[in-house]
């Protein structure tokens, strides 16, 4: 891969629009979602199968997956929460399947209501299941800097949690700051021993920008090495059971700070304000990231 190349893997249609006060009809985010590609991202989380009781948000993943044409230039990726989401995602069709254990005993029990051993395991179950199918998989591993319940999460078990994700058959692990407490030494040290165990070409990162970090976040993970990064247009984001987690880093400002840098995206930036107005309108509230006006010009 070009190493100047970086793939930004939009995820507002599913972490963007889970935990909005006003809910996004599975129509209209069928309509972000061909907006986004429109605008040219190489991959997109548009939904997730998940307990309609659980985020309410969510629900009509199956229309949106019905509604989306064949799409070679986009990695469209979908998030299951345990073996039921993964059935029904996988009859909707979905090629790319994300799971989700957080690297916490109480994270994992909040959102996805198993412990850390029953999250890990149902994981990997998940994941050959996906492989057997011969479906590409991702492992987020959540929580991977700091939990809201249990604080601080030592490096060893993110490294022991990836390895076992990447042992059952993941093609790619996702470190995710879940409550944006990450920091870039933090960062950069995570990711050194990562990138010593497993690689840089598998691994992905997902910042959530509650600190104002997560800019300097990417910073620190491209020196490292990465060049795969989730972000949310118009800063949209949040895990509705992790108190804390503001929104994700907003893909405008992302797109446009690589683009500065000189790394090539290939998405277009210019595209990005009116995406913005549509979520605005949509949600009924001021949204974006720093770049937006000035983009917008
Ligand atoms: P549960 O209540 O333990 O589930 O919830 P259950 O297995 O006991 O089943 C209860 C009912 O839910 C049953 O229906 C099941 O069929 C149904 P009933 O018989 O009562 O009619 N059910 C489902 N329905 C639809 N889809 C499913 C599903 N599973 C069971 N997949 C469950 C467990 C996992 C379902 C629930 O806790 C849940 O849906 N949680 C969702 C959590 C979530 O979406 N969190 C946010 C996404 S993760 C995130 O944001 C982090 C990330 O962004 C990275 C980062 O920032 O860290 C990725
Ligand atoms: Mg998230």
């Amino acid at each position: 891969m070009n190493d100047d190349y970086v793939f930004i893997n939009e995820v507002g249609p599913r972490d963007g629009l889970q935990n909005q006060k006003t809910i996004m009809s599975a129509p209209a985010r069928l309509e972000l979602i061909k907006k986004l590609i429109d605008a040219n991202f190489p991959g997109i989380e548009v939904a997730s199968f998940v307990s309609p009781k659980a985020v309410p948000a969510m629900e009509g993943a199956g229309e949106i997956m019905h509604g989306l044409n064949e799409n070679k230039e986009c990695e469209i990726s979908v998030l299951v929460p345990n073996l039921k989401g993964f059935e029904l995602a996988r009859d909707a069709g979905a090629k790319i399947i994300s799971v989700v254990p957080s690297a916490t005993e109480t994270m994992n029990q909040k959102n996805i209501n198993m412990g850390l051993e029953a999250a890990i395991n149902s994981s990997c179950d998940i994941l050959k299941e996906t492989k057997s199918i011969k479906l590409k998989a991702r492992g987020y591993v959540a929580v991977a800097w700091e939990c809201p319940f249990e604080g601080k999460v030592d490096k060893k078990i993110i490294l022991k949690i990836a390895e076992k994700l990447l042992l059952a058959g993941a093609d790619e692990i996702i470190l995710a700051d879940t409550i944006g407490a990450a920091n870039p030494s933090s960062v950069g040290s995570l990711i050194k021993d990562c990138v010593n165990e497993f690689g840089q070409d598998i691994l992905s990162v997902h910042f959530h920008d509650t600190r104002a970090m997560a800019l300097a976040n990417v910073c620190a993970a491209l020196t490292e090495g990465i060049r795969k990064f989730d972000s949310c247009i118009g800063g949209l984001g949040g895990c509705p059971f992790a108190p804390g987690a503001a929104g994700n880093l907003a893909t405008e400002d992302l797109a446009n700070m690589l683009y500065q840098m000189g790394f090539v995206t290939n998405v277009h930036l210019e595209k990005l304000p009116k995406i913005v107005d549509f979520c605005e309108t949509q949600l009924n509230t001021s949204l974006g990231g720093r770049m937006t006006a000035w983009l917008s010009n």
